[in-house]
Formats: C-alpha cells, structure tokens, sequence
C-alpha cells in the first residue's frame, strides 16, 4: 500500500467483521472473504448481494440467504473467531467458462535485482471460486489465457505489465521486509483487462512452473533460489 503504482491495484481489504461485511457489500455488490493466513484456497468464500438475496460460495457449493441477517449468522458459523479479510471480488477473465488468475513469480537476481522469472495461469474448476493448483486448478499458459480476451500486440504489452508489477511488488515487500527474495504475486484480470493484486505469496511454489512447456524457467528459479540458500 505505501508504494504509489502498485496501491491502485490491490482491492480494498479490510478485516472481517459483521458490519464491514454489509458495507463492503453495499460498496461493490461481490466481495471474497478469506482466512487471514490461509494456504491453498481453503476456506476461501464468495459472497454476494443479488437483487434482495445473499448468497455465499465455499467449494462448489453456493447457499443462499433471504436477508443479511441469516447469511452473518451462517458466515459466523464459518468464520468462528478466527481471522479473516474482506476484499473486493474482482469479476475475473474465464477460459471456457472457469475464471481464471496469473501468478507472477519475481526473485531476487544473483545480481541484486528484482526479476520476474515465470508468470504462469491458473484456471479454476469448474464451478469452483478459486484458481489455485491444490484446489483443482489447471496450470495454463499466460499467453493463451490473454490471447483469449485481447490481441497478439496486446497479450505481449499485458505480459510485461505484468512483469514490470512483479518487480515492483518484489522491491515493495523487500522495502518492508528485508530478508525476502522471493514472491509469488497473484493477480486477476477483470472485464475491462484491469489488472488486480490479489495476494502477494512470500514462499511461492516453485514446482508449478514445471508444467511450462519452457523448461529453461523453472531452471532459472530454481538457480535464483539456490542463490539466495533455498532448497
Ligand atoms: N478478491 C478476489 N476476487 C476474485 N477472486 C479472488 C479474490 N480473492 C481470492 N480469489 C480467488 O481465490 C484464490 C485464492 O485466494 P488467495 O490467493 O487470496 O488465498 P490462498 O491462495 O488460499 O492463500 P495463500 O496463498 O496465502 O495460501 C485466488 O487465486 C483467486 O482465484
Ligand atoms: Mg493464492
């Protein structure tokens, strides 16, 4: 939040509570509320206002409420005095129909510079909320992913944009925390192609980037990671 470009693109994120909840919904109509250190996508929910109904989602499975009261009660329930956040739900590209985000590997250089050394997509289940590879995800190709939404031209500008926000991700985190030299950024793509910082991953997976056709990748952020005394 303290680094000006990157601050525009992080959702507003406030912690959970019964009343945020209800403002958040009033202000953007679809929000994720998510365990505060939560791995995998576990108990990761979407939770919306339609029409005069509310309606969640964890898993497959959406229930749905005939007024804000019933639907607190039963996130209550869920959320059972422990941390979670509120966030604005980014509405986010599909590809055949699943939604689907990027992760932005960026790493510390043997030379001291942020690099951004892997971007790959991440496709939710069907019918899931979440893209992530432990939760049912399929790993897929930026590139193809993009293609689907937006020209070659543009597919490669987006890609960079997208490289050049890992590293500044990478420097903003190292600013604040000094002993980080790697980060796994997780960033989603609504409609108008606007991109989203959903969370920022400070032990990434490297192993995901195994299935890019590209093995020279994975090769560099595993010497990258060596660098730096990671096994
Ligand atoms: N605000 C949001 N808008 C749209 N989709 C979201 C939002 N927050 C989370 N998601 C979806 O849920 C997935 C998991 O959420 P997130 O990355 O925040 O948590 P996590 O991966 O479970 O946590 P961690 O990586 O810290 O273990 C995201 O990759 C994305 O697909
Ligand atoms: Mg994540």
């Amino acid at each position: 939040m303290r680094s000006k470009p990157l601050r525009r693109l992080i959702p507003e994120t406030v912690r959970y509570d019964r009343a945020r909840l209800i403002k958040m919904l009033n202000r953007y109509a679809m929000v994720y509320v998510k365990p505060e250190t939560g791995t995998h996508g576990k108990g990761v929910m979407r939770v919306a206002q339609d029409g005069r109904n509310y309606r969640y989602q964890l898993g497959k499975q959406p229930r749905v409420f005939r007024s804000y009261g019933d639907l607190a009660n039963d996130l209550a329930k869920r959320v059972k005095g422990r941390r979670y956040l509120i966030q604005r739900g980014i509405h986010l590209l599909k590809h055949n129909g699943r939604a689907f985000d990027l992760r932005v590997m960026a790493q510390l250089n043997p030379s001291k510079k942020w690099e951004t050394t892997g971007i790959i997509g991440r496709v939710a289940a069907p019918r899931k909320i979440v893209t992530n590879y432990h939760d049912g995800g399929t790993l897929v190709q930026a590139r193809r992913l993009l293609s689907g939404h937006m020209g070659k031209s543009a597919t490669s500008s987006t890609i960079r944009r997208l490289e050049g926000v890992g590293v500044l991700a990478g420097q903003a985190m190292r600013n604040r925390y000094s002993g980080i030299t790697e980060i796994g950024v997780d960033i989603g793509l609504d409609r108008s192609l606007t991109p989203w910082i959903i969370e920022v991953n400070t032990s990434p997976d490297p192993y995901i980037f195994r299935k890019l056709p590209d093995p020279s990748v994975f090769r560099k952020i595993r010497r990258y990671q060596q660098a730096y005394g990671r096994k």
